[in-house]
């Protein structure tokens, strides 16, 4: 077997060892390995200590992947809190350990586990007992109460994704413990405020309509779900919140099937709904909503709604948080392949990086819906091209180069 020595640090060294006379060539693969050695060194250290390495296993400062996934940051008094989906190990057999997960890190890079900050509850006749499901959990500070704030995409025992219900939990610690306050859907009772006058009075109902049919889409646009769950409350699947730069709140969620975003104001203490909120580039399919402000402009990146499995992101911008929404397209910048899967990813949120001026970091989830705590953390740097927010692929980059 021909082994190209060159092209081989492993076996450049092995040569250089196992000889005791040095040749030119030699002396040339000895300079070629402190070379490489030295950059390698800088790298890894860097690495160590300060690359972001999307896709790679994340560990915590015990050696373990960061388990928590669909998540937020909340920046703190100097340090930045990273909250979760808690995913069991497949090996880890004890349900109860199932929640809401929180680290914590003053550099972004060297993450401590901070442990469960909101459990399931051991008790069949509450909403949030094993077997539910906790999702892309966020949490927010409220001044005027100093309490901090959670609510996450909740799923009851055994029902699927059918509950399509949002939970709302407190805590005076912002590691918690968090206590759980309730789960319900949005808005019961109230009309959005973008909503026409016309598509409350139709009398087109789901019955009428083959679900999935072009006429059912045309029809869920013109508000058929939005009637169909008005005395209820409005479906809330994937979910974020967003603190306005007045301090109003909004709760962020794909709605109406999936097929509609609702962006649902919530009251001064943040633990409820003010029965305002707005629809959102409806019919559009949009998963995933993760918000920044810039500039005196609002984007937020999306998914399309294919489970577990990426699809094309999406980025839209406003000049109001109420809207009204347009969409920029897909904010990938790689190859077709890489951009028709958005690097293998699906956004959660954006992270703005404090003490900088125009530092931003998208943050999504490349799922492994066979293990879900090992799904892997793609975060990136949002880059500008035209006024327009945009991703490209970097296997590591250094949140210190940001400006
Ligand atoms: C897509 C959502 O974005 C995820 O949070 C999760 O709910 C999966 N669907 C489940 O299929």
């Amino acid at each position: 077997m021909k082994i190209n020595i060159r092209s081989s640090f492993f076996f450049t060294q092995q040569k250089v060892i196992f000889k005791n006379k040095f040749t030119k060539a030699d002396m040339k693969n000895i300079f070629f390995f402190f070379i490489t050695a030295i950059i390698s060194q800088l790298t890894f250290s860097q690495n160590g200590i300060n690359a972001i390495k999307p896709g790679e296993i994340w560990p915590d400062t015990e050696g373990n992947h960061i388990n928590v996934h669909g998540g937020g940051i909340l920046f703190y008094k100097g340090t930045y809190y990273w909250f979760g989906e808690k995913r069991l190990p497949l090996s880890e057999k004890d349900k109860s350990l199932y929640g809401v997960g929180c680290y914590s890190s003053q550099d972004l890079h060297v993450w401590k586990n901070e442990g469960i900050s909101l459990r399931v509850i051991n008790d069949t006749s509450n909403l949030l007992q094993p077997g539910c499901l906790i999702e892309r959990p966020k949490v927010i500070y409220n001044k005027k109460t100093g309490k901090f704030v959670m609510w996450f995409h909740h799923e009851l025992n055994g029902q699927g994704y059918n509950a399509a219900m949002t939970s709302v939990a407190v805590s005076d610690n912002i590691t918690g413990p968090y206590k759980y306050l309730r789960s319900l859907r949005p808005d019961a009772g109230v009309w959005p405020v973008n909503f026409p006058e016309e598509y409350r009075k139709s009398s087109l109902k789901e019955s009428d309509l083959k679900r999935g049919s072009e006429d059912w889409k045309k029809a869920v646009k013109e508000g058929l779900i939005v009637r169909r769950d008005f005395a209820g409350g409005q479906m809330s699947r994937d979910m974020t919140l967003f603190i306005d730069k007045d301090g109003k709140a909004y709760h962020i969620h794909s709605s109406e099937e999936n097929m509609t975003l609702h962006f649902s104001e919530l009251t001064d203490d943040y633990l409820d709904f003010t029965g305002i909120y707005y629809r959102v580039l409806p019919g559009d399919s949009n998963e995933a909503p993760a918000l920044f402000r810039r500039k005196g402009k609002y984007y937020m990146f999306t998914s399309g709604t294919t489970g577990w499995k990426p699809n094309p992101g999406r980025v839209s911008v406003s000049e109001k948080i109420s809207g009204k929404w347009t969409p920029l397209g897909n904010p990938c910048r790689g190859t077709d392949n890489e951009n028709k899967v958005t690097f293998n990813s699906q956004s959660t949120n954006v992270l703005q990086v404090e003490g900088k001026k125009d530092a931003f970091i998208f943050m999504g989830d490349r799922w492994n819906p066979e293990n879900l705590a090992d799904s892997r953390h793609i975060w990136l740097p949002v880059e500008w091209e035209n006024g327009n927010p945009v991703i490209r692929w970097y296997s590591f980059w250094y949140i210190e180069k940001l400006k």
